[in-house]
C-alpha cells in the first residue's frame, strides 16, 4: 500500500528528467542535437565535434582559401571561387574567412549574370542611338535612341548622341538639316566669301581714299596756279579765244561756209568782225 504513491513519485521524476525542456526551445545561433542543445559554429568556423554534457562545440577557423560566411554546423568550409582569366574574369575582392572572392571582367566586358560567372564585350550602340550609361564591369552599355536636335554616326559603346551644329551661332547658312544619324551641313563657303570679301573690300576702300586725297591735291594745286595768274573767266576767256583763233586761222574754212552750221558761221563772224 505503501509502494504505489512512492512508485507514482518515481515516475513523475524520470518523466521530468527525460523531458526536461521541449526539444524547439534551442536558442538563436544553437542547434538541436541527441536531446541537447549545442552552440553554432561562428562564421569563418567550421564544426569539428557537437557539445557533450560537460563540453561546448568544438570549431575550427577556415584554412586559407576557405570561407563559411554563416552560423553553421559545416564540417567543411567552402572554397573561395576561382576568377578565372581565361575567361574574362579577375577578382574584384579577395575573400575572406567569411567572405567568398568576387569576380568581374576584363575591361571591356562585363559579367553575363549576378554571380558573373562569365564575361561579354560590350554591346555597341549602333548610329542613331547614343551611349545612355556607358557599361561596367558588371552590367552591358544601355543605349538610347537619339532625340531630335542630336545625333551618332558611329557604332560606339560610349560616345553619347551629339548635339547638331548650329549655324546659325556661327554665322552660316544651313546647307542641310541634321538627322538622328548626321551633323546639320552648314554653308561653309558662305564663311570662304566672307574671308575674301573682307581684303578686297579694304583694298576698294583704301584705293578710293588714296584717289580722293590725290584729286583734293590736283585741285588744290590748280587752285594755287589760279590765284597767281588772272582771274579764273579770264582764263577761260583766254581759252575761248584760242579756240576761235585756232578756227579763223583754218585755211579751208574761209568764205568757204560749207564747215559745219555751228562754228562755221560763227568762225565766218569772227572772220568778218576784224574787217
Ligand atoms: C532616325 O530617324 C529616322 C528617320 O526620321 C527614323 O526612321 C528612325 O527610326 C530614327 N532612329 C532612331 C534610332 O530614332
Ligand atoms: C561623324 O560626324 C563627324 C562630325 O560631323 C565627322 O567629323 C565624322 O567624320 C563622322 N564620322 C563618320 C564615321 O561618319
Amino acid at each position: 500500500m505503501v509502494r504505489l504513491p512512492l512508485q507514482c513519485v518515481l515516475w513523475g521524476c524520470l518523466l521530468t528528467a527525460v523531458y526536461p525542456e521541449p526539444p524547439t526551445a534551442c536558442k538563436e545561433k544553437q542547434y538541436l542535437i541527441n536531446g541537447q542543445c549545442c552552440s553554432l559554429c561562428q562564421p569563418g568556423q567550421k564544426l569539428v565535434s557537437d557539445c557533450t554534457e560537460l563540453t561546448d562545440t568544438e570549431c575550427l577557423r577556415c584554412s586559407k582559401g576557405e570561407f563559411l560566411d554563416t552560423w553553421n554546423t559545416e564540417r567543411h568550409c567552402h572554397q573561395h571561387k576561382y576568377c578565372d582569366p581565361n575567361l574574362g574574369l579577375r577578382v574584384q575582392r579577395e575573400g575572406t574567412s567569411e567572405t567568398d572572392t568576387t569576380c568581374t571582367c576584363e575591361e571591356g566586358r562585363h559579367c553575363t549574370s549576378d554571380a558573373c560567372e562569365s564575361c561579354a564585350l560590350h554591346s555597341l550602340c549602333s548610329p542613331g542611338f547614343g551611349a545612355k550609361q556607358i557599361a561596367t564591369g558588371v552590367s552591358d552599355t544601355i543605349c538610347e535612341p537619339c532625340p531630335v536636335g542630336f545625333f551618332s554616326n558611329v557604332s560606339s559603346a560610349f560616345e553619347k548622341c551629339r548635339p547638331w551644329t548650329s549655324c546659325e551661332t556661327k554665322g552660316l547658312i544651313e546647307l542641310q538639316a541634321g538627322t538622328n544619324k548626321t551633323d546639320a551641313i552648314c554653308d561653309s563657303q558662305h564663311r570662304m566669301r566672307a574671308l575674301v570679301m573682307i581684303p578686297i573690300v579694304t583694298g576698294i576702300l583704301f584705293a578710293v581714299l588714296l584717289v580722293s586725297v590725290y584729286i583734293r591735291k590736283v585741285v588744290k594745286k590748280s587752285e594755287d596756279k589760279v590765284r597767281g595768274s588772272p582771274s579764273r573767266e579770264g582764263v577761260h576767256q583766254s581759252h575761248l579765244e584760242g579756240l576761235l583763233n585756232d578756227r579763223s586761222l583754218g585755211p579751208t574754212s574761209r568764205g568757204s561756209g560749207s564747215v559745219g552750221l555751228g562754228w562755221g558761221s560763227r568762225s565766218c563772224i569772227s572772220n568778218e568782225f576784224p574787217r
